[in-house]
């Protein structure tokens, strides 16, 4: 039988860390292509579009943390996904300087109007000639609606209902032009077909638009849609309206669940279940030995610091740990977040551990799994893992920037060839071609 291809996306934040703490101060990211310049973002993507991966994929948080001890200090030491630029901007100088990779970025819909998100997504759906891709998120935490001047976050159901009407306006603006809308007709003297552009006067529980944009149709007639959520609500959005899902699962056991639940709903919306790629994400570590490889490990994983991984599990927790014990080992806790969590690190390290253990694990990966070893060695963890959930592929993210992108392109990419297990060259020129392609 013919073995399914992967697909393969560059995950990246426009700041020092991504979901290693270490990265900023691996010894390997290189100091001559910092985190703030748009240089080091044009060489990713340049890197990504060699390996032909399908896209670059920036996350993205309007806010600090300031969930452990109630203090923004340990997430300003330790840079936890702080500071944070906004990604929207570097697209544009990445499409600039590449013509195949996809181009993807984080947008959340909660303090913007629709109107707005159309309008910013299909320019850069022009200006990338087809390769935009927006990661739609809900935000999560009260501090990005206090940075917007608001008390609270919307009560989480509700935040998905506001989003599908979102989604809704925004799909009715990017088809408020008509493919043959602008005749651009020097001789009769006209731009735009009056008949071919049609205004929305939507009127609807969260928003009012009258349209058109003033955006034309763009190549992909709006951006590709990508979507992270996990619960019942964030599922039913994605098997609506994605083309792509970022998900994390350590194990290959959790993900197989996962992805067979997605697939499922989208079957009862009437879609193609391919027509969605859900990708799991992984922190390769790889080198020429297995123990070099090791070694590499355990040099990342200690330059963690014990105070980053409190105040990133804090924050995802929404918790301040520092109001429980750290140092016993840990004790089941009627946190359920924190209770599963702390299961699937003890079960990854063989042992039970403290919730100091686990935050600095925390700290590590973000709850991705670090596959470590030879080319050869994590070309079998992927394969082994994309075979037991079924499809459709991986997110990437690196230990150390820019490098670790380089070596799974330079070593693993070809080892995933050679097997038959990842396109040679890309078929299409769109986000959207390349997530479809084969
Ligand atoms: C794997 C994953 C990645 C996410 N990335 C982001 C992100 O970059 N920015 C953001 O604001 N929210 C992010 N989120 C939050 C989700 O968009 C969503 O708001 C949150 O998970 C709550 O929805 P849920 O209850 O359906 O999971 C992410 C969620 C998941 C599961």
């Amino acid at each position: 039988m013919k073995k399914k291809k992967m697909h393969f996306a560059q995950f990246v934040m426009h700041g020092p860390t991504y979901h290693s703490l270490a990265m900023w101060r691996h010894p390997e990211t290189r100091r001559d292509l910092p985190w703030d310049r748009p240089e080091l973002y044009q060489h990713i993507a340049k890197v990504c579009e060699r390996g032909k991966l399908d896209m670059v994929f920036f996350a993205d948080l309007s806010f600090i943390s300031d969930a452990f001890q109630k203090s923004l200090a340990p997430a300003l030491r330790c840079a936890t996904q702080a500071p944070m630029h906004d990604p929207m901007p570097l697209l544009s100088w990445m499409g600039a300087v590449t013509d195949t990779i996809g181009l993807a970025a984080t947008f959340s819909i909660s303090h913007h109007h629709p109107f707005y998100a159309a309008r910013v997504w299909a320019s850069i759906d022009h200006l990338t000639r087809g390769r935009a891709a927006w990661n739609i998120v809900t935000s999560v935490n009260h501090n990005e609606s206090n940075n917007y001047g608001e008390d609270a976050l919307l009560e989480h159901d509700l935040r998905y209902d506001r989003a599908e009407e979102f989604m809704e306006v925004c799909k009715k603006l990017w088809n408020s032009w008509d493919e043959d809308a602008v005749r651009a007709d020097r001789e009769a003297g006209i731009f735009a077909d009056p008949e071919k552009v049609h205004r929305l006067d939507h009127e609807g529980r969260f928003f009012r638009c009258r349209g058109p944009l003033t955006v034309t149709r763009s190549p992909q007639v709006g951006p590709a849609l990508i979507q992270a959520g996990a619960s019942p609500k964030g599922r039913a959005f994605a098997a609506r309206h994605a083309e792509a899902i970022f998900a994390i699962n350590h194990f290959a056991e959790g993900a197989a669940d996962y992805y067979a639940d997605i697939k499922n709903r989208m079957e009862n919306e009437g879609r193609n279940p391919d027509h969605c790629k859900i990708l799991f994400g992984v922190q390769p570590i790889i080198a020429k030995t297995e123990t070099e490889a090791r070694d590499k490990q355990a040099l990342h994983n200690e330059l963690v610091p014990d105070e980053g991984g409190l105040a990133i599990l804090s924050s995802h927790m929404d918790y301040d740990l520092s109001k429980l014990e750290l140092d016993d080992v840990m004790q089941p806790i009627a946190l359920p977040g924190l209770q599963s969590m702390a299961e699937m690190y003890s079960r990854t390290a063989g042992k039970k551990l403290t919730l100091r253990e686990v935050a600095k694990m925390h700290g590590e990966s973000v709850s991705l799994p670090q596959f470590v070893g030879t080319s050869e060695q994590v070309a079998d963890q992927l394969e082994a893992y994309f075979d037991t959930v079924g499809g459709d592929g991986f997110m990437l993210s690196a230990t150390h920037s820019p490098g670790a992108i380089e070596e799974f392109v330079d070593l693993v990419i070809p080892e995933l060839q050679k097997r038959g297990r990842f396109r040679t060259e890309y078929a299409g020129k769109t986000q959207r071609e390349h997530l479809l392609q084969e």
